[in-house]
């Protein structure tokens, strides 16, 4: 069994994956997840990657128009590497780089401000130190915050 390089954009993140893995697969064992809403059945179009270079081996689909299989797209889940590749994960595809801003009144940074916009969130965290129940204060969680 041979294996193949597979280089990741714009993670830059680089891997040998053995000759004929299918390439959605071998994104994942990188660490890197894409959109793949159907579990990689070939059936939502979503795992959508750009090949730059390299020998691979795409199963025909109906999402992809003629146009962006000339620019390389191929679905993730129903391709095969067969050589060394660089592929590009377009950002609209690409999972897990959101950022959730919060802060706690009173903590540095809170309010955030973002240029001339403050940010305030309505969604506050807050670290609560509550005794644990016994025998003579055995009131609900729910209860126990309240008071
Ligand atoms: S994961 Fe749905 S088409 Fe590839």
């Amino acid at each position: 069994m041979s294996l193949c390089t597979l280089t990741i954009l714009p993670d830059n993140k680089t891997i040998q994956v053995p000759k004929g893995s299918v390439l959605l697969k071998a994104i994942t064992d990188a660490g890197i997840n894409i959109d793949s809403s159907c579990g990689g059945q070939g059936v939502c179009g979503r795992c959508r990657v750009v090949v730059v270079e390299g020998d691979y081996k795409p199963e025909p689909t109906t999402h992809l128009t003629d146009k962006e299989v000339e620019q390389g797209y191929c679905l993730a889940c129903v391709t095969l590497v067969e050589g060394d590749m660089r592929i590009r994960i377009p950002p609209s595809v690409q999972l897990g780089k959101e950022k959730i801003l919060a802060g706690v009144k009173g903590e540095v940074g809170y309010p955030l401000t973002v240029g001339h916009w403050e940010i305030n969130p309505r969604t506050k965290k807050l670290h609560l130190k509550l005794p644990p129940p016994n025998l003579d204060d055995s009131i609900s969680d729910l209860e126990r915050v309240s008071r």
